[in-house]
């Protein structure tokens, strides 16, 4: 057979060979066969100096065409048999169930202050915020609870070494709120009256940790002001209020007592299913009164005008006997398996 004869069908075995690997070791393989420095294309190549000058040019030209081919096939097939390997090696079973990545929840301390506030939203109060980083006269003075009344020692908290608010006068040190109330000082001064607000937020104070105290905590204080505000309103939104949270078995009752920026005072006393399975008639938990009379002198309030009524509470308190449970601490210590059972 002549050179240029072999050429063709050479190129045809080859082409059909590389078109059959069925992987890609395989087709490296075919190639080092034929077009490697050994390959029988090679060496057909090779030949190619001892042809005569007359047929030296149509023979490159074939050879150089049948090489051409090869290299595309060489490519293409290479390109299939990488697609295949990238591909799964079982077949996809769309029927399987996804995975699922684990929501989250909300706190609940943060449950329970949300479904305090909506059921205040329902009858018309907006909520108002203050610093936690307070100063003496808001949290105490404004309150009529002067420095040497002996509320302060039940509410010593944390006092700041150096104010962060230079331009106070240095009798007004800084602190950490106590509680919720100052924020009554803070809306007042800022507006007149009528006033409906709560305030929930997180207080301070110097308590040693236990099973129902925490040196900090979440309070939620409410303020009401306007023209012939009675005792009588005061009940009914606190009974409307917990019945939303509690349920409908709840009961209240006021029982007086004593704070000094509202008078009359009373605590209220909370019973429910909840409290009479934990052994007891009444649980206290909240105080609350009517305005006094020098807090609105303080804000600027005329109190032969105005009327108004305030309370306050632990948000912890409810949640505990909302879930039942029986250590404050727990709040705090961010433990998924405790968590996610709210
Ligand atoms: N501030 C009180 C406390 O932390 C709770 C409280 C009592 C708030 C009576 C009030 C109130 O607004 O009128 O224990």
């Amino acid at each position: 057979m002549s050179f240029l004869n072999e050429i063709e069908p050479m190129k045809e075995a080859a082409l059909a060979e590389l078109r059959k690997a069925l992987d890609l070791s395989s087709l490296e393989q075919s190639k080092g066969s034929w077009v490697g420095p050994n390959g029988k294309f090679t060496a057909l190549m090779k030949q190619l100096g001892s042809l005569s000058k007359e047929e030296r040019p149509s023979a490159g030209k074939l050879i150089n065409a049948a090489k051409a081919a090869l290299e595309a096939a060489l490519a293409a097939r290479r390109e299939e048999l990488e697609l295949k390997a990238a591909l799964p090696k079982e077949p996809t079973d769309f029927t399987l169930p996804g995975r699922r990545r684990a929501l989250g929840k909300l706190h609940p301390l943060t449950q329970v202050t949300d479904d305090t506030v909506r059921a205040f939203r329902k009858i018309g109060f907006a909520v108002a915020d203050g610093p936690e980083i307070e100063d003496e006269y808001h949290c105490f003075d404004a309150l009529n609870t002067p420095a040497d009344h002996p509320a302060r020692d039940s509410q010593d908290t944390f006092y700041l070494a150096k104010p962060t608010n230079p331009q106070l006068p240095s009798a007004n040190s800084q602190l950490l709120r106590t509680h919720t109330s100052s924020v009554q000082i803070r809306v007042m001064e800022k507006q007149p009256p009528p006033i409906r607000i709560i305030v929930p937020g997180r207080v301070y104070r110097r308590d040693n940790a236990d099973a129902t105290h925490n040196p900090t905590f979440h309070q939620i204080e409410g303020l009401y002001v306007d023209k012939n505000v009675t005792v009588g309103d005061l009940k009914g939104t606190v009974e409307f209020v917990f019945k939303e949270l509690m349920g409908g078995d709840v009961k209240i009752r006021f029982r007086p007592h004593y704070f000094s920026y509202t008078e009359p005072s009373y605590e209220i006393d909370f019973t429910n299913a909840l409290v009479k399975k934990m052994g007891k008639d009444w649980l206290e938990i909240a105080g609350c009164g009517m305005v006094h009379p020098q807090v609105f002198e303080n804000v600027g309030y005329n109190p032969e005008i105005w009327t108004g009524w305030a309370f306050g509470f632990g948000i912890e308190r409810i949640a505990m006997l909302r879930y039942g449970i029986n250590d404050i601490r727990l709040f705090y210590e961010n433990d998924v398996r405790f968590l996610k059972q709210f």
